[in-house]
């Protein structure tokens, strides 16, 4: 109930922003039964990610944490090392762009490449969350990540649910599914730390072996419940998100050809200098700088996350305003990324935006910022611009619904699965 309120009042929130052009700094809502601080503009995001661990601590709503963790940690103070990045999430970013090129050719070649017209939102998900089964847990049977995506899909339902645990309500299929999932994923862990005491592969470099095999900043391995949670979290972090981006992306350049065209001319470049069978490499990643501003534009205007949750580790003002300890703060990208003050006419695609020096500090902010910035950011930008190097440089974009419903769960969905017919270049 309350995440349903929380979806009316983001619903709202946008749509006031769109009509008034200055936004209050911080106001005074209830959220998911908690007292909420929500903090606007530049200055109230910058406020909250510089007074991390200071001011204010990382929290997750209850429901959220019923559906993810083990009913033994709900509890336990030690799952805050669970919402810390894992070093082996970032150590093996420039390896990953390899096998994410050779993953998104095949996944074209098999989904995309024998058919006139693709569903793009369906499809992406089914990419991205075979390359996170591939990378964090080393899986690459299509079966098996079909089977536990359809779990996936009844937590992230979860999300947005009624918290009634009784059978047959959205919260308890959500609940199942977590099951579910925990014990396939403990399953994982004890063949994996089976196969690393046999044979200790120490250039694994997928999370789950890094996770066994290298202790965290203080000495620590996690144990083997952590870790299911941990890469529990980390699939459902990147699952809805990139796929998310990369639906939008898609669309924006099928409606603007210019942009289309100008990520094309970058990207063929690219390819040109490419030999038939060699992969993209990280040179080639940083060398898309017009896409990545074309990727940032498009998580501008529909940024995959909405903002994040803190609380209140003791009494402060902002901006004349107490907040008391314990109480619950939000930041939000929807009071600075439509908000003409930093983004003139921002309703306009326009990539231009993010040349030079950029948008100003804590404006542009679909990762969050500050301590808990998403651990994902490196591992979704790579994800996006391998993904738009595929599909750009073999066709062009063209919408079957030219004005598809955009609908919210609260991250945008097309509501038609954006429909996309392909026209392959002429070699
Ligand atoms: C376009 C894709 C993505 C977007 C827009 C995105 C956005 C966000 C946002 C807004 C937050 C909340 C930060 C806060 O509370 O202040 C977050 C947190 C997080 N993200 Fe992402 N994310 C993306 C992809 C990923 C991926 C691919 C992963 C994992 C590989 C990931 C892992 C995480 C984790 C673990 C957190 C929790 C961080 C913490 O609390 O310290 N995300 N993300």
């Amino acid at each position: 109930m309350d995440l349903f309120l929380y979806l009316i009042y983001f619903i709202l929130f946008s749509v006031s922003l769109n009509e008034q052009s200055t936004p209050p700094k911080v106001f005074r809502t209830s959220l998911m039964g908690e007292n909420m601080a929500v903090m606007c503009g530049a200055s109230g995001n910058k406020f909250l990610f510089s007074n991390e661990d200071k001011l204010v601590t990382s929290w997750w709503p209850n429901l959220i944490k019923k559906i993810l963790y083990f009913p033994s940690l709900l509890n336990d103070a030690s799952t805050r090392d669970l919402t810390k990045p894992h070093r082996a999430l970032l150590q093996f970013l420039k390896q990953y762009v390899e096998i994410m090129d050779l993953m998104a050719h095949k996944h074209i070649d098999m989904d995309w490449a024998p058919n006139k017209k693709v569903k793009v939102y369906l499809l992406s998900k089914k990419y991205t969350f075979a390359l996170s089964c591939r990378l964090f847990l080393k899986i690459e049977d299509s079966e098996w990540v079909a089977r536990i995506s359809n779990d996936f899909d009844h937590i992230m339902a979860g999300f947005i649910s009624l918290p009634i645990d009784i059978p047959g309500t959205t919260f308890n299929r959500a609940i199942k599914a977590k099951n579910i999932l925990h014990k396939e994923l403990i399953e994982i862990i004890k063949k994996r730390k089976k196969e690393l005491t046999e044979k200790r592969d120490l250039a694994a470099q997928d999370l789950l072996s890094h996770m066994l095999l290298v202790p965290d900043e203080n000495g620590k391995v996690l144990n083997e419940m952590e870790i299911s949670t941990y890469i529990l979290g980390v699939l459902l972090a990147s699952h809805e998100t990139t796929s998310t981006a990369i639906t939008f992306v898609l669309k924006y350049l099928s409606e603007f050809p210019d942009v289309y065209d100008a990520v094309l001319k970058e990207q063929m470049e690219i390819a040109k200098s490419k030999g038939p069978e060699e992969f993209l490499n990280w040179n080639d990643i940083q060398n898309m700088k017009h896409s990545w501003n074309v990727a940032r534009e498009s998580m501008r205007l529909s940024p995959p996350g909405i903002g994040g949750f803190r609380e209140a580790l003791t009494d402060f003002t902002y901006e004349g305003f107490t907040v008391p300890k314990g109480w619950k703060t939000h930041w939000t990208v929807h009071s600075t990324h439509k908000n003409p003050e930093y983004f003139p006419d921002p309703e306009k695609f326009d990539p231009s935006r993010f040349e030079g020096e950029g948008p100003v500090p804590y404006t542009f902010v679909p990762f969050g910022g500050g301590p808990h910035m998403c651990h994902g950011k490196e591992y979704a930008r790579l994800e996006l611009l391998v993904f738009m190097y595929n599909v750009v440089s073999r066709f062009k974009l063209e919408k079957v619904v030219p004005n598809e419903k955009i609908t919210y769960n609260p991250s945008p969905i097309p509501a038609n699965g954006l429909p996309m017919r392909l026209q392959p270049h002429k070699m």
